[in-house]
Parts: structure tokens; C-alpha cells; sequence
């Protein structure tokens, strides 16, 4: 199976938890992209759901495909957001933000009774951080801030981290805030809510991209089989 077959049969199966009448949080990137594929022949179909968008990207998509949208302030809370991740542990902690959409991702997520994560296996590791993580920084004094994150990561163990600017042709990508994001190369994150408080802690630190304890499902795709973890909750 490709990858973009197994991101299409865990989007299918958290289609399956979605009811008649539903508010629903809309992910940011291909896999919740797959989601909104899937959404909107149903919507056609008559299921009526309440939707808010994590970034300006799923919400022109959105409603592309026809599916209503509404501002959080007006739907919280919502039933369930849909979201894909870049990593997940078993424990249900995640990586996400290489869409750059990891601040709005969250506050939606955190606005929300139950947060369903849906990847294909290759997201699914055993220890967080080898995916560099997203962090979103105010650009008033951005290499200050950059600092301020290798500090707080030596303090934790993990000396001479990579902070790199996020860039694409050339130019800083800029979040739908208006915002910059570093990335940081950590390796392997052996306390992750450790990590989470230190950069939580740095003023210049919008957020960063690891979500602890906000998913309370992940569906993974393998070959043959979609995995719910956990299977029983
Ligand atoms: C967006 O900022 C990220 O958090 C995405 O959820 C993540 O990058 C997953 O994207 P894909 O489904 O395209 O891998």
C-alpha cells in the first residue's frame, strides 16, 4: 500500500467516530486532508457538522469541498478535532507542526473533548524527537529567543541543539499568526513534559509542537490493518 492509501484508511476509520450534529476540529496537512476528501461527500449526503479550521490552508480546502465552518469562540467546546501528526508515542504524545500550524492545531485541539490523531505507521515511534521539533516564535527578538531554547535544552541534557530558522525559497516562513518557526533537532526527547515546561517558559516562545496529554486516540495505518490506540478506552 502507498502512503497516501494508508493515510486515506486512517482517515476512513476516524470517519467512523464522527456523528449527526457533531462540532469538529479540522486538521492541518495531507492526512487531514484525506479527512476533509472523505467529510465532504457525507456533508453532501446530509450529515450535518459544525467545523473550525487549525489553519488557513484546511479552511480554503474546506470550503472548496463545502463543509461548514465557524469560529471557535462560537463552537467550543468542540466533540472532536481530527488532526494528523508528524510523531506519536504509544502514550499518545505527539510531534506536530511541520505544516506550521502547530499554535492554532493546539488551542483547537485544547478546545475540544477528545482529539483523534490519524497517520500512517511510518508517524508511529517509540521515543519523540527525531523529527525536529516545531517551535513558533515572536519575531521581536527571534535570535535572542533562539538562544534562550539551546540554554534551556543544555539545562535538560541536550547540548549543542540545533535551532534553525524555518525557510522556504528564501524567505522565514511566517505562521498564520504572523509568526516564525524554528526547528529544533533534539534527537531522541527523553522527558517530553520536561522539555513542553522549558519552552512553555521562554517569553519569546509562542508555543511549541509537542502535545502531551491532549490526544486521546491514535489511528494508525498499516498495511492491512488500521490500529486504534488504545483499542479500548
Ligand atoms: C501541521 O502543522 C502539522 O502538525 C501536521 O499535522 C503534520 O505535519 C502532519 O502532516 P501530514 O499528514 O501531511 O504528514
Amino acid at each position: 500500500m502507498s502512503q497516501d492509501s494508508l493515510k486515506i484508511a486512517a482517515a476512513a476509520k476516524a470517519l467512523e467516530f464522527v456523528r449527526h450534529g457533531m462540532k469538529l476540529g479540522l486538521g492541518t496537512g495531507s492526512t487531514a486532508e484525506a479527512f476533509l476528501d472523505l467529510l465532504a461527500p457525507r456533508v453532501r449526503a446530509g450529515l450535518e457538522v459544525d467545523c473550525v479550521a487549525t489553519s488557513e490552508r484546511t479552511a480554503l480546502k474546506a470550503r472548496g469541498l463545502g463543509i461548514p465552518l465557524g469560529e471557535l469562540d462560537a463552537l467550543t467546546p468542540l466533540d472532536i478535532t481530527i488532526d494528523g501528526a508528524d510523531e506519536a508515542d504509544r502514550a499518545l504524545n505527539l510531534i506536530k507542526g511541520a505544516g506550521a500550524a502547530l499554535l492554532r492545531e493546539k488551542i483547537v485541539a485544547q478546545s475540544s473533548r477528545a482529539m483523534i490523531v490519524i497517520a500512517d505507521e511510518t508517524k508511529l515511534v517509540a521515543q519523540l524527537g527525531k523529527f525536529p521539533l516545531p517551535v513558533e516564535v515572536i519575531p521581536f527578538g527571534r535570535g535572542a529567543t533562539a538562544a534562550r531554547i539551546a540554554e534551556a535544552a543544555a539545562r535538560l541534557g541536550y547540548a549543542d541543539l540545533e535551532v534553525v530558522q524555518r525557510m522556504k525559497d528564501g524567505a522565514a516562513v511566517k505562521t498564520d499568526s504572523g509568526n516564525l518557526v524554528y526547528d529544533c533537532a533534539f534527537g531522541a526527547i527523553k522527558d517530553a513534559a520536561a522539555l513542553a515546561a522549558a519552552l512553555s517558559g521562554i517569553a519569546g516562545v509562542v508555543e511549541h509542537g509537542l502535545f502531551i496529554g491532549i490526544a486521546t486516540r491514535l489511528v494508525i495505518a498499516h498495511p492491512g490493518e488500521v490500529e486504534v490506540i488504545p483499542a479500548n478506552p
